[in-house]
């Protein structure tokens, strides 16, 4: 079974560092301060999952955060 996940940044921890957007453009794209956002209002392509947790792997803040779809829902 496929879990589809969601990416998204978080704003208090996010300095600025961008590895994410460098590593996964599709999904990460950085404000005029430099600061992430997700790229995407949906559920990560699946030809994009691994580069979310890489994106993830890679932040020294720990501002990227990657949860099962169904938990974003409304
Ligand atoms: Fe921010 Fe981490 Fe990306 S600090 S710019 S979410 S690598």
């Amino acid at each position: 079974m496929t879990i589809e996940i969601i990416v998204r940044v978080d704003p208090d921890k996010c300095q600025g560092h961008a590895r994410c957007s460098a590593l996964a453009p599709e999904l990460f794209e950085l404000d005029e301060f430099g600061y992430a956002r997700q790229a995407l209002n949906s559920c990560v392509p699946s030809e994009l999952v691994d580069k979310a947790y890489m994106a993830r792997a890679n932040c020294p803040e720990e501002a990227i955060v990657i949860e099962p779809a169904s938990r974003a829902d409304p």
